[in-house]
């Protein structure tokens, strides 16, 4: 009122409009909160995944030549899953091949494309973990290729999980190579010290990734 010479009730209308807006904020953040429980396709997590979700690979469930955990406290279904090697993993699951790149099994409906993996490329040290890059299907792994793009080539059993004959292309990296990477995980603690097969593995993966990407550079 006081200084408004030229709108009048501009004060006014500007804090109908405030206060709309805020109601309207609370309103779909109500709905956001409410919407992945009711099944809606809301976009909001139903969990959260930052850097502490991500651990040392030696302290997840083994299976075959892959690592398994579950963020919501139901691994014995993930393992189950993963133990038969085929069929829909639950929510939660977490899988890792290798130390930096993580599959997540987010909500049911998060994603129908990925059929709700997200993707992850994370840097590790000992100080932890740290997410790199994480979406759906715009995530890369070292070498510049994308992961959504290979594993949604596995066969609809599979889940998007590749192993060596579900129909994704190959990587060029042997199980030697695989096993040397995730023995030496630098999160992990009381190291011991690397066998000599580990580090001609990982000398030779070394080699074989910068084969690759002065290639594609
Ligand atoms: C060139 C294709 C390709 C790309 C790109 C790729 N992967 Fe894979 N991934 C595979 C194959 C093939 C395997 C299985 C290897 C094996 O078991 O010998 C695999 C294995 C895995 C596994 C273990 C479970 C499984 O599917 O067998 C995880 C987890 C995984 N990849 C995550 C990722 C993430 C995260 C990215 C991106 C940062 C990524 N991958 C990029 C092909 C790919």
């Amino acid at each position: 009122m006081k200084k408004s010479a030229s709108g009048v009730g501009a004060g006014v209308s500007k804090r109908v409009w405030a206060r709309r807006t805020m109601r309207a904020l609370l309103a779909s953040s109500l709905v956001l909160v409410v919407g992945p429980m009711s099944g809606g396709a809301s976009a909001e997590p139903k969990f959260t995944i930052d850097d502490s979700s991500f651990k040392c690979m030696q302290d997840m469930t083994a299976v075959r030549h892959f690592y398994v955990d579950n963020l919501l406290g139901h691994l014995p279904e993930t393992v189950a899953v993963a133990q038969v090697g085929k069929g829909d993993y639950p929510e939660g699951s977490v899988l890792q091949l290798m130390p930096n790149e993580v599959m997540i099994k987010q909500a049911k409906g998060f994603n129908p494309a990925t059929r709700d993996w997200e993707f992850f490329y994370i840097d590790v040290s000992p100080e932890g973990s740290k997410i790199y890059k994480r979406g759906f299907a715009d995530v890369n792994n070292r070498l510049g290729l994308n992961c959504f793009t290979c594993h949604v080539k596995a066969r609809p059993e599979f889940d998007f999980v590749c192993e060596t004959d579900h129909g994704c292309d190959p990587i060029p990296v042997t199980r030697a190579m695989f096993g040397a990477l995730q023995r030496a995980d630098p999160r992990c603690k009381n190291q011991p010290p690397m066998s000599a097969e580990d580090q001609e593995a990982l000398k030779q993966l070394g080699e074989i990734v910068k084969a690759l990407t002065s290639k594609t550079n």
